[in-house]
Order: C-alpha cells, then structure tokens, then sequence
C-alpha cells in the first residue's frame, strides 16, 4: 500500500470529505451526533480538522470542535480500504496535538456504538463512558424537515426580532397585533381575541418589511417560506395561477407556516395594471386561495409592497387580511440606533447625532450600506498607514455624501397620503 501523510484541511478537501464521511458509515448505525453540515461547517472553520491523503485522495479525517479547554472530537472517518491500518489513531494524535497546542484540557467524543473511529478513540487512550444517555431536543416545531426544504422554507435563527434596531413604533404594533396573540393563543381566546391570519406591510423600499417578517417568523419559532411572484409565471406549464395554487397545497402539510410574499403587487395589482407575464388570472387565485389558508390555526399569510395604491381593492378588503400595516422612513431616534447597530466599533469614535443628522432622508437599507463605506474607508486608510488611528466622522460623511438617499419629497408625501387612505392596525 503506497504511504499516506497528514496535512490540515483545506476548502477544496470538501467533496470528498463527504465521500469518506458517507461510506464509513454503517448502514443500520443510528444517526450520527453531529450531523454533516455541523461538522463540515467546523471543518472549514479550521476547528481544527486534519485529513488523511494517499496522492490526491482523501483517505480518513478528524475534526474536531474547541471552545476554549474543552473540546468534542465531531468526526474520526475512513476511506472504505483504508481501515485498520492505525490511520484513525494518527488523524486522532494529529488533531489532539492541535487541540493541546490551542489551550484545550478536555477531550471527548460522542459515537454511535461500533462506529467507525470507535477503534481508534481506544487505541488513542480515550476510554468509553458507560451508563449514560444522550439526550436531544427535537429540532422544530412539528415541521417536517424534508417537507419544509420541499417548499423551500427556513427555520429563522433566534434574535432577528432583536437584530431589527429602532423602528419602536413598527415594533409595537406588529407585536401587539400579530406576534402576541399568535404566541398566546389561549390567552388571546379567553379575551376573545382573534389572532391574525393575513397582514400587509407596505411602505417605501429598504425600510425593513422583509426584515420584519423574518423577525415575526424568528418570535413564533415558525417555518419561513418566500413566495417569489417573479418565479410564479415560469414556474410550471400550467402557468402562474396553477403554480401558486400548487404552492398553497404544498404548505397546507406544514403544521405552522409563515408564509411571505414579497412584492405582491406584481401578481394583486388592480386590474388592468397588472405585468404582462402574469395577468389578472393570478389576482383571481390569490383570491380564492386566501379563504382556505385563513381556516387553519398557525397560519400567518404576510405580504409586503411598496405601493399600497395599486393593490386591487378587492384584496384589501378586511375579510382577507386583518390588518394593513405601515412601516415608514425611520424617524431620529430609529436612524441613531441603526447606526449604532452598523458603526460597531465604530461608535465609539465617531459623532453620532451628526452622521443621524446628515443621513435625513435615508432608510434602514442606506444607512447600512453608508455604514459599511465608512468602515471600508477607515480600513484601507489603516491598510496604508498603520497607525491605529480608528474611524472618524468624516469618513462616515464622506460614505453619506456618497449614498443616494432612497426617499425623496415625493416618496414621503405618497407614504403619508396611503397610511391616510389605506393604513389598518
Ligand atoms: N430596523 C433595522 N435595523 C437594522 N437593519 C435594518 C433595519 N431595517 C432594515 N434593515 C436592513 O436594511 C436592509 C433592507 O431591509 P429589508 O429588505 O427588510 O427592507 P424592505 O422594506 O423589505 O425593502 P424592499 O421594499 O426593497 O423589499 C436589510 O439588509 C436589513 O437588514
Ligand atoms: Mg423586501
């Protein structure tokens, strides 16, 4: 047998990384501790992971997982040929070294009895812990996962709620009308509270209305899934109207759903207004289709637009959705804490109230990319003079008079005048 060496891990190792994960498994061994895109992710983030190569194959690997002195070895795989031949306890020594090297005391490692790597802890000094049990908390909240990546849904991590910054009158009211009675529906009940089932956020663009929803999806701890209108037309023969239908199908299996569309006024436009690509067949859907997904419990149907006033009228209607929520240009108070949340380091040397002050007319969307330009430019001024001097007002007012500010006159006066003629919360 030609000889194998040890090197790190590197991006490229990843295809075959997983060729090697998947064969030394066994077929009846029960799910693996750490799942694949757990420990790939590791790996890649040089947690530290060391393979096993005979020329250009990928022959066995380790990784492992450090938080500081302790760590959880994720992986210990090999090829199919390449067992028994001490490569296991090698990768095993390598990787221990590394973990030593970084401060770690703690070693241990979870495996599916008789697994591959089983072997190689013993004969690397690890000793099996008996009498205990491995206890998991179940992933979702009754979504099934393969149906959920069917329709092309997310989970959304925790904190998006919090992640949204300013905007304390927006946050108010979405979660009074639609994050609390959703999440206290017993209470709801017992006041006769009805929670809400469809909810529009209108408003000019980049004020964070995909951002919103995301957030609401975030608090309840529901399945996310995007509706695209622009994908609906070429989706399937049977043109948009059959693809939507058959995307409202597909959902009614998910036990809780949020359900977005974004841009809705591409395919609920009023009559007449509508894209071609689409034409007022679909409106006509989306219609019928809102009653039957208003009938099941943990069902949120929010649709977002820029432009309120070309909905047609029959969607508005309060039988379709509860309610018709602005989301505005953030006020003073809203533009400081977005900075804050983008200056990051940042905010300690710069004037705050001035860069809120010069970014007037901007919208959530501006102010981060401004904020990133000002950063790009103390960087690269760093880059040159290494001096550690941190980032100044200036370089933030130089990115501002940099950004085109997405509101204008006009958008604000259109804004005031829909929440006047549309707005209902
Ligand atoms: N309150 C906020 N705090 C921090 N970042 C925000 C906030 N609102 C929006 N953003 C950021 O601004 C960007 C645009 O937000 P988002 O996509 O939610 O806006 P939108 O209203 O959906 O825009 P569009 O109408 O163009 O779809 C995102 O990168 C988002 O993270
Ligand atoms: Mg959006």
């Amino acid at each position: 047998m030609p000889a194998w060496r040890l090197r790190d891990f590197h991006d490229d190792d990843l295809d075959q990384a997983i060729r090697v994960w998947d064969q030394s498994r066994h077929e009846d061994e029960p799910a693996p501790v750490f799942p694949i895109s757990e420990v790939m992710a590791a790996a890649r983030a040089k947690q530290p992971a060391v393979v096993a190569v005979v020329g250009h194959e990928l022959v066995g690997m380790a990784v492992a997982h450090a938080q500081g002195e302790r760590a959880w070895v994720l992986l210990v795989a090999l090829a199919a040929h390449w067992r028994h031949q001490g490569i296991g306890s090698s990768l095993l020594a390598e990787l221990e070294r590394r973990l030593r090297a970084a401060g770690v005391r703690r070693i241990s490692a979870l495996l599916p009895d008789s697994a591959t790597g089983a072997t190689a802890l013993q004969n690397s000094g690890f000793q099996a812990r008996t009498g205990l049990t491995y206890y998991e908390k179940p992933e979702q909240t009754g979504a099934d996962a393969g149906l959920l990546a069917a329709v092309g849904g997310r989970v959304m991590p925790s904190g998006l709620w919090d992640a949204v910054a300013g905007m304390e009158r927006e946050k108010q009211i979405i979660e009074r009308d639609i994050v609390l009675p959703l999440s206290e529906p017993e209470l709801a009940g017992r006041y006769g509270v009805t929670p809400p089932k469809g909810v529009i956020l209108f408003g000019p663009p980049g004020t964070g209305k995909t951002s919103f929803a995301k957030a609401v999806a975030s608090r309840l701890a529901w399945p996310f899934v995007e509706l695209f209108p622009s994908r609906l037309a070429s989706d399937t023969s049977g043109g948009p109207a059959a693809a939507l239908r058959e995307a409202f199908t597909e959902l009614a299996e998910l036990v809780a759903v949020l359900l977005f569309i974004d841009e809705v006024e591409e395919i609920a436009a009023a009559r007449g207004d509508l894209a071609i690509t689409t034409g007022h067949g679909v409106t006509n859907e989306l219609l019928k289709l809102i009653p039957g997904f208003r009938e099941h419990d943990d069902r949120l149907l929010i649709c977002a637009t820029n432009s309120v006033r070309s909905l047609d009228p029959a969607f508005l209607r309060p039988g379709r959705f509860d309610y018709v929520i602005p989301i505005g240009p953030p006020d003073t108070a809203a533009r400081t804490a977005i900075w804050q949340r983008y200056l990051g380091p940042a905010a300690g040397s710069v004037d705050l109230p001035r860069l809120v002050r010069a970014s007037d007319m901007f919208t959530p969307a501006d102010i981060e990319f401004a904020a990133r330009k000002g950063a790009q430019a103390a960087f690269e001024r760093e880059l040159i003079h290494r001096d550690g001097k941190p980032a100044t007002t200036e370089d933030y007012l130089t990115a501002i008079a940099g950004t085109r500010p997405t509101l204008t006159e006009r958008t604000i006066r259109d804004f005031h005048e829909d929440i006047g003629a549309f707005s209902r919360m």
